[in-house]
């Protein structure tokens, strides 16, 4: 059935206003219709789909359609919590549970008891977190950090997750039986490039959004540009196709925008393919090719850079001498020596040019940077990275950036 004749029940029009949810495909509107459904019946839900695809709106629609709306609706990114502090936050502890407990402190699930817990990211939950939550799942009882007496809570719990938890199991990173437990209610929300339609829709109400928000000149998008649109893969989802019409509506205001514009914003990205596009249930795939996309810019940027200063030392061999050496971040550093017999004497002066050799390393720099520029906020390095927070903290762990 074309998308644009599919009936879409009241319920989930007032739903999607209500959320502003933009779509009409029916592998969307069937995801919101699930999350009605269950909504007052107290099963836990897991709801899957790749990054930035719109998960977060699933677990408040069941929240807000449920008997519990009026209590308490506690969303926990598990991701984003260290692996040392995780059961202290959700469970909570008691007084002297580890050095630095100076007092008790209530957990999540006391916290949100009567009301529901959205577990965010659930796939990075450690192993003995896991076990805690199989308890509370079954029971609703769990000890407090550091206590030995049950403590009882009643709490809904809605999950999510843009990895494949079967692999998980698999390679035993992820509980089977907790697995199960969750996933009593599995919702899968759609990519985007299977969304037909809603694609272009979608790019034309960012659009709206950002010409009313910034008082900027209208763009819209001519016919071939709306089919590229259409038809791209969209590796970053909707959280990708925001950004990329926010920049175009910044420097593209008051145009028609082509495709030739738009393969501008999408130049490293692959290429457009048919919308029934390979399905992939694990995001690291695409975060990965977004983050390449953006190496491979950075090191065209080095290249001219290092053309520059190579053009600056032909032209001045006195002021600039060069040493190199390799270094254990797998990096190649060029550190220039200020031979002037000024002030700066034997001072390190450049230390800007560093030339990545590894995939590995050209990302860790990319991120690092963007931390830096971003002085520190995890949440925005996320979003120029086009990465979900909980892949930044993830490869914060993994690079040692702390
Ligand atoms: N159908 C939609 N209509 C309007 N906005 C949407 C829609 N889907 C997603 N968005 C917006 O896209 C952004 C990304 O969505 P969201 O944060 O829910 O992604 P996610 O699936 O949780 O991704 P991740 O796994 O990376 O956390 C948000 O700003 C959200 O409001
Ligand atoms: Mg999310």
């Amino acid at each position: 059935m074309p998308l644009e004749t599919i009936e879409i029940p009241r319920e989930v029009q007032d739903a999607k206003m209500r959320f502003g949810i933009i779509g009409n495909a029916p592998t969307l509107v069937e995801a919101v219709k699930r999350a009605i459904k269950v909504s007052p019946i107290d099963l836990s839900v897991l709801i899957t789909g790749e990054s930035g695809s719109g998960k977060e709106f699933f677990p408040k629609i069941i929240h807000a359609y449920s008997s519990r709306k009026h209590q308490k609706y506690i969303a926990v990114n598990c991701g984003a919590i260290p692996e040392g502090t995780i059961d202290s936050e959700l469970f909570g502890h008691v007084q002297g549970a580890f050095t630095g407990a100076t007092s008790a402190r209530k957990g999540y699930f006391e916290e949100a008891d009567g009301g529901t817990i959205f577990l965010d990211e659930v796939g990075e939950l450690p192993l003995p977190t896991q076990a805690r939550l199989l308890r509370v799942l079954e029971s609703g009882e769990f000890l407090k950090v550091g206590s030995s007496t049950v403590s009882k809570t009643n709490v809904r719990i809605v999950a999510a997750t843009n990895v494949n938890m079967e692999k998980a199991v698999a390679e035993g990173k992820f509980r089977e039986d907790l697995y199960y437990r969750l996933s009593t209610v599995q919702i899968t929300i759609p990519p985007l490039r299977n969304r037909g339609k809603d694609i272009s829709l979608l790019a034309r109400k960012f659009a709206r959004d950002f010409q009313d928000k910034n008082r900027t000149a209208p763009i819209s998008f001519d016919d071939a540009a709306t089919r590229a649109i259409e038809a791209y893969r969209w590796p970053g989802n909707v959280r990708q196709i925001k950004n990329i019409v926010d920049q175009i509506a910044l420097f593209h205001a008051g145009e028609t925008i082509t495709e030739a514009t738009l393969a501008k914003y999408l130049p490293h990205l692959p290429s457009y393919v048919p919308t029934v596009a390979k399905e992939t249930s694990h995001s690291y795939e695409s975060e990965r090719e977004m983050l390449f996309g953006m190496l491979v810019r950075m090191q065209q940027e080095i290249t001219s850079l290092r053309e520059q200063i190579g053009n600056m030392s032909a032209s001045d061999s006195t002021a600039i001498s060069k040493k190199s050496w390799h270094n254990p971040t797998g990096f190649d550093e060029y550190i220039n020596f200020d031979n002037d017999a000024d002030e700066n004497q034997g001072r390190e002066i450049i230390d800007t040019i560093a030339t990545p050799t590894t995939l590995e390393a050209s990302e860790r720099e990319t991120i690092r940077l963007s931390l830096e520029r971003n002085n520190g906020n995890r949440k925005n390095a996320a979003k120029e990275l086009k990465i979900s927070e909980r892949t930044l903290y993830r490869k914060i762990r993994e690079y040692n950036l702390d």
